[in-house]
């Protein structure tokens, strides 16, 4: 779908252009009525002005597209004004704009790449009319690239696990950073050894596409000299968990719960996207993303529930169940960012169902002892669209890891059930690095859209948004 932008107002633009009318009529209202003169018009009720809050305002947008979409229109023509929303004037004009063209590019977003029929896309066009001021151009440039971006991480999460495994993930990597300053690094599975990151090895090895992992690095502040201990230097270092199909392992799942496992690239794909969405906005930051990337998969060289791996940290792992597969790719993932003397770290993973039973489908899990961290995340999860809320990550939840043979077992001895998210944290708060501000954020809940989101079924794109917001602002 096009956004495209004209100076001309609302009543001189074509024929072929239906005309959006909003109303504070009740926000189930929607009619589709021919003028006198002949012209289509749609009028969308937004319901009373002053009760527009930036949740509903977000859905309104993307209920336009929807609309559309139910009627087949091709080409819509909106009028753009000044908001009458009092409640949308805390973020100011920049940010209503910018939220505008994210959200008409995300709810316009579906995955056609496998239909044999393609059609064309509906809507095809939305003009804006009336012209903009130097902000409102801002934040619409913005949202462009934001929605553009997001919906760049649905592609890659929503494609099947045989077409994107761990080695496919990483040339998307590149082609993803293609024209811009970012850097990609892959290492290959001998590399993976070599550096001793034996924790993503195990996860992959039983699969016949071998792990990989994705280094991308934007040195947007300029790259810091070797030890060099400035602040504004330190990278921002994002992890995302990149597992290209998830099986279960050895413990596998049952039927029903393992087809949308693709989806468990989610973290990955996610942190591919804000980087590159950060070079694309010219953010003058220095930010590295890791990409643990393996496929758990079943098979005679799978890692074996019992078994005990010497993770990148020097921590032995016991693996007492190979469907909590997630937490040992990032174990390493956490370690590794050591390397690179991050000022905060934010890793960001499809690690537990347990997650879904605690919020439901409209929040992803943050943990962290961080309670700026944990505020600021929150703050922008609202800003952003991406919505985040607290979990404890108190002391008193890592002990029972550490009953075992090894240093740690990657979940609970007793297999208890209770606190499923809370135990993936404390896990990985074990490798995370000592002093340096990091928070987990779980994203299970938000790994694939409902209907009250109105985007297409499949892939979110979350935490994109928050991420880049949180570039910006950090
Ligand atoms: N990728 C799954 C988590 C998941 C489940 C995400 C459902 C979205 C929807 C993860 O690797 C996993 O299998 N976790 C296990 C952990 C358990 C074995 C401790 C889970 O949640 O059941
Ligand atoms: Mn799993
Ligand atoms: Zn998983």
């Amino acid at each position: 779908m096009k956004i495209a932008t004209t100076t001309k107002s609302l009543s001189d633009v074509p024929k072929k252009y239906v005309r959006l009318v909003v109303t504070e009529n009740d926000q189930q209202w929607h009619r589709l009525v021919e003028t006198k003169d002949g012209l289509l018009e749609y009028r969308i009720g937004a319901g009373k002005w002053k009760d527009m809050t930036p949740r509903r305002f977000r859905l309104f947008i993307r209920g336009i597209i929807q609309a559309a979409k139910n009627h087949q229109i091709e080409h819509l023509a909106v009028q753009f004004e000044e908001s009458p929303f009092p409640q949308l004037e805390r973020y100011g004009e920049e940010w209503v704009v910018s939220t505008i063209a994210e959200n008409l590019l995300l709810a316009s977003y579906e995955f056609t790449q496998y239909k044999s029929k393609k059609g064309k896309a509906i809507p095809q066009e939305v003009l804006l009319c009336g012209g903009m001021n130097k902000t409102a151009k801002r934040g619409f440039q913005r949202g462009l690239t934001v929605g553009t971006y997001v919906n760049k991480a649905r592609d890659i999460a929503n494609t099947p696990g045989d077409d994107m495994p761990p080695s496919k993930l990483a040339r998307t990597a590149h082609t993803l950073a293609k024209g811009t300053t970012v850097r990609v690094n892959v290492l290959e599975p001998n590399a993976i050894k070599k550096e001793g990151l034996h924790a993503l090895w195990a996860v992959g090895k039983g699969a016949d596409d071998l792990p990989r992992f994705i280094v991308m690095e934007y040195w947007g502040a300029g790259k810091p000299k070797k030890d060099e201990r400035s602040k504004v230097k330190r990278p921002i270092v994002l992890i995302g968990k990149g597992i290209t199909y998830d099986t279960g392992g050895l413990n596998v799942k049952p039927s029903g719960a393992m087809h949308e496992m693709h989806l468990d690239m989610s973290g990955g794909s996610s942190v591919m996207s804000a980087i590159v969405c950060a070079a694309k906005l010219g953010i003058k930051k220095n930010i590295v993303a890791l990409i643990p990337a393996a496929e758990n998969a079943v098979s005679e060289k799978s890692m074996r529930a019992g078994d005990i791996i010497q993770s990148h940290s020097g921590k032995t792992i016991e693996v007492l169940h190979t469907d909590a597969e997630g937490r040992l790719v990032l174990a390493d993932g956490l370690s590794y960012a050591k390397k690179y003397n991050p000022r905060v770290i934010l890793d960001t993973a499809t690690l537990t169902g347990a997650a879904l039973v605690a919020l439901g489908q409209h929040a992803s899990a943050i943990l962290t002892e961080n309670e700026a961290l944990q505020n600021t995340l929150q703050e922008l999860g609202e800003e952003s669209g991406d919505y985040v809320w607290p979990l404890p990550l108190w002391e008193e939840y890592r002990p029972p890891l550490q009953k075992t043979r090894a240093d740690v077992v990657n979940i609970l001895p007793t297999f208890s059930k209770f606190g499923g998210t809370i135990e993936g944290g404390a896990f990985l708060s074990f490798f995370a690095p000592k002093n340096v501000p990091w928070a987990h954020i779980d994203i299970a809940p938000r790994m694939d859209a409902i209907p009250h989101d109105k985007l297409s079924k499949g892939a979110t794109g979350e935490p994109v948004r928050l991420l880049v917001r949180f570039l910006e602002q950090y």
